[in-house]
């Protein structure tokens, strides 16, 4: 696993029992995957065997154009990794890893993959948690439903000395953040809290101080279930349904808390479906609000309302 693509031509050439060549072993995994109906087939092909090779994409680019060849068991591998992902086990599940916003997570089964319109998301709390330091003060932040941590990680690494509070309430997704938290430096700002985002005694001891809230709650509507079996199967349920008739009663709970926990002026920001953008507004008026508005994630979809608190 650890040897990289350069070594694995020296390796098998010198011996060790030969798996085919790369370039082939590339070609059939991508036809499995894209048969399987996995969307991106050639990059999973290449990810999964750049893991197996301990290389980089660009190093496992250059091995297959040398012509370098699989060991047996670099082959064998590979070939288990390619059939888990045939069955739409997620990616990132086999990797055990997922990129959000420069950091590189650790996820597994037990806690939501995140996902990249939640770096639209992050990145609205980081800039208004930057803005409150370029003002001289040490940004208070809190994310609400936190799962690896990724919001919560990436405002304590983007924004020097800001002092971030995360909370989770699953378990398993609150472990995950532990992980991910003390595997970074910025961790040590962040301090991690397993509880119920939405209950009016939680965290109340900060009440009127914080400077941003950001939120990824869970907001699916019951029977929208999702179409991808790497949704549907694998991202716990906690993360997914929001409950109520319209999926909205986690994310009401979570305006509710951050009316209280936010300092006046202060930002909140919270991710929403793509239908959900004018329930969001509705919530987030005045007088208790100001400047409610909708952004666009990466790919032009209404996926993040944020308001000032009056
Ligand atoms: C959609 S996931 C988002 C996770 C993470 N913020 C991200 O963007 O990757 C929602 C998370 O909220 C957690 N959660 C659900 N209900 C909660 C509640 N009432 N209080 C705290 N966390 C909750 C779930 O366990 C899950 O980890």
């Amino acid at each position: 696993m650890a040897e990289s693509a350069g070594t694995t031509t020296t390796t098998t050439t010198g011996g060790a029992a030969r798996g085919g060549d790369l370039a082939g072993a590339l070609r059939a995994a991508t036809a499995r995957l894209a048969a399987a109906g996995v969307p991106s087939p050639r990059a999973d092909a290449e990810l999964l065997a750049a893991a197996v090779l301990g290389a980089s994409r660009g190093e496992l680019a250059a091995a297959s154009l040398r012509g370098s060849d699989l060991t047996a068991e670099q082959a064998g591998e590979l070939a288990r990794l390619v059939a888990r992902r045939e069955a739409r086990e997620p990616l990132q599940h086999l990797l055990g890893r997922a990129p959000f916003r420069g950091l590189e997570l650790a996820v597994g089964p037990g806690v939501f993959v995140p996902r990249p319109e939640t770096e639209t998301t992050a990145g609205t709390a980081v800039e208004a948690a930057l803005q409150v330091a370029a003002a001289g003060r040490s940004p208070l932040v809190v994310d609400l439903c936190t799962g690896s941590g990724a919001i919560a990680l990436s405002v304590a690494a983007e924004v020097p000395g800001a002092r971030v509070v995360a909370v989770e309430l699953d378990p398993a997704a609150h472990a995950w953040a532990r992980r991910n938290l003390d595997a970074h430096p910025a961790g040590e700002r962040v301090r991690l809290v397993q509880g119920d985002a939405t209950a009016p005694e939680l965290l109340a001891e900060l009440d009127g101080t914080v400077d941003v809230v950001a939120s990824n709650p869970p907001y699916v509507p019951p029977g929208a279930v999702p179409r991808e079996p790497e949704v549907r199967d694998h991202d716990p349920a906690l993360a997914l349904w929001g409950g109520g008739d319209d999926g909205l009663e986690v994310p009401r709970g979570v305006v509710a808390r951050a009316s209280a926990l936010l300092a006046p002026g202060g930002l909140l920001v919270v991710e929403h479906a793509e239908v959900q953008g004018a329930a969001l507004r509705a919530l987030l008026a005045p007088p208790q609000w100001s400047g409610a508005a909708t952004a666009d994630d990466a790919t032009g979809r209404p996926r993040a309302t944020s308001a000032r608190r009056a």
